[in-house]
């Protein structure tokens, strides 16, 4: 068997055509949806990541206002500038890039963004909401993975997923809406981490298998059941000299032999990490509208 591959390009497309008129609907009243991302320092993902966003931004009419500043910033000259940007009227969603420099206390940046301008949904009162059901940003790349499942048409009602990495920016929040009371969600979840033993035993009940270990080939067609449906969210940088850019991406999932055992799964790239843009964008406008509401 072969798997049906779950396409973020395709997927993501939709949701940035959805939201392009969106977008043009606001600026006939005179709303332009305005987003800025903060980069800290040089790391070469991270520009990359950011120049995504910015070109996805600039696709569908919002306006994004870029922040570069050097690795040596200190923390508080990066508050005074969140501080700014919580109250310009033009800026409707803020993002840091993550990770930042390590004298920088991360969760003291996240806290300093307005929850209403919290477009990557990582500030304590959008996680204790979407925890509780309510109504919250939720963070991208787990909202693009229950997309995907509904674009799909993937049921996820009483099915078991199984996720491995504890991260809150995928781990944690995914294993909190896949189990929630709303579909896709409602199935039973079990979370593996890096003090799991005999991993493969929880991955092979899997019906749902997500993969979010920040490693490459973490899991492999021997740890996945027949017909399992496969998220991979990883985006690992392998040395490659014979590419044009020296590397090349692979997920977490060994993908060539995972492909013949699943029903579905997400390629690396053109999956998730698409998704995780598109989510960006979605927020932002959901921002707006609230901010307007
Ligand atoms: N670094 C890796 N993923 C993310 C993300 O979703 N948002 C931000 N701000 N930083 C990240």
């Amino acid at each position: 068997m072969s798997a049906a591959i779950l396409s973020g390009k395709e997927i993501s497309q939709k949701i940035l055509e959805e939201l392009k008129k969106e977008v043009a609907f606001l600026k006939e009243k005179g709303i332009t949806p305005g987003l800025a991302v903060i980069r800290v320092g040089d790391d070469p993902a991270s520009i990359a990541y950011v120049n995504g966003k910015k070109k996805d931004a600039e696709k569908i009419g919002i306006k994004s206002y870029e922040h570069i500043l050097p690795a040596s910033t200190s923390q508080d000259k990066l508050c005074a500038l969140i501080d700014n940007l919580n109250s310009d009227v033009n800026i409707h969603g803020i993002l840091v890039q993550l990770p930042l420099p390590s004298h920088i206390e991360e969760q003291a940046i996240i806290e300093r963004i307005s929850p209403d301008k919290d477009v990557d949904g990582f500030h304590p009162i959008n996680v204790g909401k979407m925890v509780i059901g309510q109504d919250a940003f939720l963070p991208c790349t787990p909202f693009g993975i229950i997309k995907m499942l509904e674009y799909a048409g993937i049921e996820s009602k009483g099915k078991h997923t199984v996720i491995i990495g504890r991260s809150n920016i995928v781990g944690k929040p995914i294993a909190n809406l896949m189990m929630q009371k709303r579909n896709p969600g409602n199935s039973t979840v079990t979370v593996c981490h890096t003090a799991t033993p005999n991993v493969s035993d929880y991955t092979l009940q899997a019906d749902i298998l997500i993969v979010a270990a920040g490693r490459p080939c973490v899991v492999n067609a021997d740890m996945v059941k027949p017909g399992a449906v496969v998220i991979d969210v990883g985006i690992n940088r392998i040395e490659d000299k014979e590419h044009p850019r020296g590397y090349r991406l692979v997920g977490d999932v060994d993908y060539d032999s995972v492909s013949k055992k699943a029903s579905w799964i997400t390629p690396v790239p053109g999956g998730v990490g698409l998704m995780t843009r598109a989510m960006l964008m979605y927020n932002t406008v959901l921002a707006v509208k609230k901010a307007n509401s």
